[in-house]
This record gives structure tokens, C-alpha cells and sequence, in this order.
């Protein structure tokens, strides 16, 4: 399993399986995909073949008041490779990434189905559960890269 860069039209067929599913392939654009901040990873198998994504978005988080941060979205294993570490690997490679970008902070709206997920490597859920339409309930999560940062 090796993790690279990839485009943003690359992430399609991914989140239209597991994040959109029986969605337009328009749906599974989001905001930001071509920001200049903004950052797409992939998990390739043996075959080349993409099993994970996620991407990172430079964008604030008004409600926690944190404006120097980005924003992961998009995170999914491809159903028949989860349990692997593939999740794990791929939240590890972006906080390299905004580490690297000397950027103190990443946040996410993340699924409550998928809550553990973020609490077991390490992030802190910051929000009570709330609805977003149309995909479902979810918490907001963050995890801070600086003590400046106090959340
Ligand atoms: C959530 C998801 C990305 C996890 O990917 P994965 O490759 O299976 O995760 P990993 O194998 O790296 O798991 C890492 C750890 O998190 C745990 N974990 C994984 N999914 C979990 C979940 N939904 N709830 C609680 N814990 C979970 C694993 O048991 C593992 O724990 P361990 O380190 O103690 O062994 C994947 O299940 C998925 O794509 N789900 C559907 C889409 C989704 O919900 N995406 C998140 C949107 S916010």
C-alpha cells in the first residue's frame, strides 16, 4: 500500500461509491477541490488501483473560532480494504501535510457512524451531533498541532 498525491478527479469514483452513493458524479465535486491550499491524497494498492482518499481544504472553522486551519472532508476506504490501517495511514499522511504547512490546526464534520474512527487517533469531538442534509447526522472534530491552539 503506498499513498500519493493525487488530482481531485481522481477522488470521484471513490466518494460517488461510498460518500454519494447513487449520486450524479456532479455531486461528488466539492468546494475548494481546486483551491490553491487544497490538497487530495490517494492509498494505491498493488494494482495502482485507488482504495483510499481523503482531501484537505485551507479553510476556517467559524464555530470554533479558528481561522487558521484546514478542513478534512472526504475521507473513505474502499468497502472490501477496511480494517487494514488505510483510514489510519491516510489521516496520518494530511497531518504531515498541515504540519508541514505550519498550519496548528485540522477540523472535520464527521459522520457519526465514523465518530470512533476520528476519536481513536486522537481527535476531540467539539460539537453535539447535528443533521447535514441530505448525508446525514454528524459531530464536529478537530485536533490541534499547537498549544497556541486551545480548544
Ligand atoms: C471511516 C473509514 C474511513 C475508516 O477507514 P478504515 O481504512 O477502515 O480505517 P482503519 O482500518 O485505518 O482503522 C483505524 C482504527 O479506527 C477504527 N475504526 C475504523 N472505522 C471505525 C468506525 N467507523 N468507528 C469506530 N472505529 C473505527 C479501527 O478499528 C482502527 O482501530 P485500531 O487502530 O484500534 O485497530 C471507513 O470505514 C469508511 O470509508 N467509511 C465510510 C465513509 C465514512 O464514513 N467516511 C468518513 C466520513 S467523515
Amino acid at each position: 500500500m503506498k499513498i500519493r498525491k493525487i488530482s481531485s478527479k481522481e477522488t470521484l469514483a471513490l466518494r460517488n461509491e461510498v460518500l454519494r452513493p447513487g449520486k450524479d458524479l456532479s455531486a461528488c465535486v466539492f468546494e475548494g477541490d481546486e483551491a490553491p491550499r487544497t490538497q487530495h491524497f490517494g492509498a494505491l494498492d498493488d494494482e495502482e488501483n485507488i482504495v483510499g482518499i481523503v482531501s484537505v481544504y485551507y479553510k476556517e472553522c467559524p464555530s470554533l473560532q479558528l481561522q487558521n486551519a484546514y478542513q478534512l472532508r472526504s475521507m473513505a476506504t474502499s468497502p472490501r480494504c477496511r480494517g487494514k490501517g488505510i483510514g489510519r495511514l491516510l489521516l496520518e499522511t494530511v497531518e504531515d501535510f498541515v504540519k508541514a504547512e505550519e498550519v496548528p490546526a485540522i477540523w472535520a464534520n464527521a459522520r457519526s457512524s465514523a465518530l470512533g474512527f476520528y476519536l481513536n487517533a486522537g481527535y476531540k469531538q467539539v460539537s453535539d451531533e447535528f443533521m447535514i442534509e441530505e448525508v446525514g447526522p454528524h459531530y464536529l472534530v478537530m485536533k490541534a498541532f499547537s498549544p497556541l491552539c486551545i480548544q
